[in-house]
């Protein structure tokens, strides 16, 4: 049995905006903004949530379990408060990605795919996010960009989000 109050009534307010944008018989077209909405509420996706997406849209649960386990802003366990992806394509590499990396590893003490122990920051490695012109860089949240980083920006972004 799926719960019906999973999300806050602004959450599925905004779903319910992104499904106006679709045909009356197209809902399930809205599952990546509902599924964003949902983890930007919840920090993830549980099964129960995405259970809960698939009702609200009226699409069968493993059409939104095969969506969110296949883009990589979607987290589907528990993420630090802030999610550091790091661009680690070519381009990136090639302007320094790798030292940047070696950075926030030590700095947080924290390898790809862990979060700090007091849950603020997770490190994750991101595929090209089209601004290679900009790197190296991280996405915090998937939503705010830093790039041209360096040790020193890297630093001074870190001690903001503390
Ligand atoms: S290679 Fe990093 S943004 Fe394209």
């Amino acid at each position: 049995m799926t719960r019906t109050d999973m999300l806050k009534p602004e959450s599925t307010a905004k779903i319910d905006r992104e499904i106006a944008k679709y045909p009356a018989d197209q809902k399930q077209s809205a599952v990546m903004s509902a599924l964003r909405i949902a983890q930007d509420e919840l920090g993830w996706l549980s099964t129960e949530t995405m259970d809960y997406v698939a009702a609200y849209l009226g699409m069968p649960s493993v059409a939104v379990y095969e969506v969110a386990s296949f883009y990589n802003m979607y987290e589907l366990k528990p993420v630090g408060k802030y999610k550091i992806t790091v661009c680690s394509n070519l381009s990136c590499t090639l302007m320094g990605a790798g030292g940047i990396v070696d950075h926030l590893r030590n700095k947080l003490a924290i390898d790809f795919g862990e979060t700090t122990p007091d849950g603020r920051f997770t490190l994750k490695e991101g595929e090209c996010m089209g601004a290679c012109g900009e790197g190296p860089l991280f996405l915090v949240n998937n939503r705010r960009m830093c790039g041209s980083l360096t040790v020193g920006t890297v630093d001074q972004i870190l001690a903001e989000l503390e």
